[in-house]
């Protein structure tokens, strides 16, 4: 029987990084995954084919509708086939690279089922049906989430998808009704749009993107509208009937009133995702998740001694990056380091055009505390690099407490700002108050310089708007 320092259960992002940590840190480590290839939700049907097909769609959009604007005159055609398979390369390529890093930390990813039977012990069973045991001294729970289902509306990944078949409908749909108005079901909505289809979204909230600071949340839907995403706020879906012509979706207002029906071709169930845990053997250690099924934990310590949870089937965001960051914690925590994750610093981006990244708190969030903030805000309308891309959309802003300056929250919209929001993690990590990023020099041009100048804000010395 094979013995192990750690056994993982489940090759995502939780899963993978943490045997990695594992094997640097020289701990004999056993990945267990199902799937053929690692990487788990994120890398093969999540986060990476979704941004491939956003970066590809949003391409597409700019050929069409924005290249003449640039004194360039282009004729582009969709090749969704070729859209599919770049998409496709991208995500095998990816996922080869973390077989490759597990070889490099001397991770034995065994392939199968995993499951826990007993304390120390996790039997796998391969596609055969053989079954391996290991002995394991620690185990990690990294298994992940999975779409949550609506009552009434059953998914078939042809008609009626979830994210899953929603990156790899093998046509655009004329009418693609989103169920949802998360960060999937926009970012997903979007593809489709950018790609011909016309796209209407039914959200139970009177809101979008629930959690996401409310007027951001606001500029983001009045953004996404105007490129003619319908949104049908405070309406409750109570089934869907799917026939070879497409889906009729009944939905009701949540305040009450008249049902109504609405035809597609395609429906995306885009309701939220829950933990993933079923069959993996919780019972025999003595484990009880929640009614939502996450896994309470104290430091990555679930109730049973020498077994550990991380990412999605864990309280917290649903992140990649924060799963990836509770990886690496917990398994320092096993090889006797103090391992810590901070979560007051997990960015959240929503890679739609414009995007949105956010970290820390929101001013609902602040008001709700009872902090006293100061508010800075710049619009990228006033930022140079912005205005000659012709992507003058949306704002930074930066929330700091009124007495200590300290950064407690940062709010963007506009163009690629999820590849800006980490210099304010850096920032919030090291205690910064808003002084200090105004203090700092901020190349030009760059869109970057919105950041400082929305700092300035914050005591009122904003320069350029
Ligand atoms: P979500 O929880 O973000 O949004 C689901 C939306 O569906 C909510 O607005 C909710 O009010 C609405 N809803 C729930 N039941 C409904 C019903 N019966 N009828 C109408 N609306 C209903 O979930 P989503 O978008 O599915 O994403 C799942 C997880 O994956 C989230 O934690 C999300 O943050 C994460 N994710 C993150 C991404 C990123 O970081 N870029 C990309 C994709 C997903």
């Amino acid at each position: 029987m094979a013995e192990y320092d750690v056994v993982i259960i489940g090759g995502g992002p939780g899963g993978y990084n943490a045997a990695i940590r594992a094997g640097q840190l020289g701990l004999k480590a056993a990945c267990v995954e199902k799937r053929g290839t690692l990487g788990g939700t994120c890398l093969n049907v999540g986060c990476i084919p979704s941004k491939a097909l956003l970066h590809a769609s949003e391409l597409y959009e700019m050929a069409r509708k924005d290249f003449a604007g640039f004194g360039i005159d282009a004729d582009a055609k969709l090749n969704l086939p070729q859209m599919m398979k770049q998409k496709d390369e991208s995500v095998g390529a990816l996922t080869k690279g973390i077989e490759f890093l597990f070889k490099k930390n001397k991770v034995d990813w065994v392939k199968g089922w995993g499951r826990i039977a007993g304390p120390g012990k996790v039997v796998v069973r391969a596609e055969d049906g053989a079954e391996t045991e290991l002995q394991a001294k620690n185990i990690v729970i990294a298994t992940g989430s999975e779409p949550a289902g609506l009552p009434g509306v059953d998914v078939d990944q042809k008609r009626i998808v979830d994210s899953t078949g929603a990156i790899a409908l093998p046509e655009v749909p004329k009418h693609l009704v989103v169920i949802g108005a998360g960060i999937i079901g926009l970012e997903l909505g979007s593809v489709w749009r950018r790609l011909g289809a016309e796209v209407t979204v039914l959200e139970f909230l009177d809101r979008i993107t629930p959690g996401m600071d409310e007027e951001t949340a606001k500029t983001f839907q009045r953004s996404l509208a105007k490129q003619g995403i319908k949104f049908r706020l405070g309406v409750k879906v109570t089934g869907a009937k799917s026939s070879a012509k497409g889906v009729d979706v009944t939905f009701e207002p949540v305040a009450g009133g008249a049902a109504e029906t609405l035809a597609c071709d395609v429906l995306l169930v885009a309701i939220g995702r829950k933990p993933y845990t079923e069959g993996l053997g919780l019972e025999t250690v003595g484990i009880t998740p929640d009614k939502r099924g996450f896994i309470e934990t104290d430091h990555y310590r679930t109730g049973a001694p020498g077994v550990w949870a991380i990412g999605d089937t864990t309280h917290g965001p649903m992140l990649a990056h924060k799963a990836e960051d509770e990886a690496v914690a917990c398994i320092e925590l096993i090889a006797g380091k103090a391992g810590h994750v901070n979560y007051d610093v997990i960015p959240s981006v929503t890679y739609t055009f414009p995007e949105v990244a956010t970290v820390g708190k929101t001013e609902e969030e602040l008001k709700a505390q009872g902090v006293t903030y100061k508010v800075g805000k710049f619009p990228f309308m006033a930022n140079s690099r912005a205005k000659v891309n012709h992507e003058a959309e949306g704002f930074v802003k930066v929330l700091a407490d009124a007495a200590t300056d300290r950064i407690l929250g940062v709010h963007m919209i506009g163009p690629q700002v999820g590849e800006m929001i980490a210099e304010y993690c850096v920032a919030m990590e090291f205690g910064a108050a808003s002084e200090d990023v105004a203090r700092t020099c901020h190349p030009h041009p760059t869109r970057s310089e919105a950041l400082r100048q929305a700092a300035m804000g914050v005591e009122g010395w904003t320069m350029q708007a």
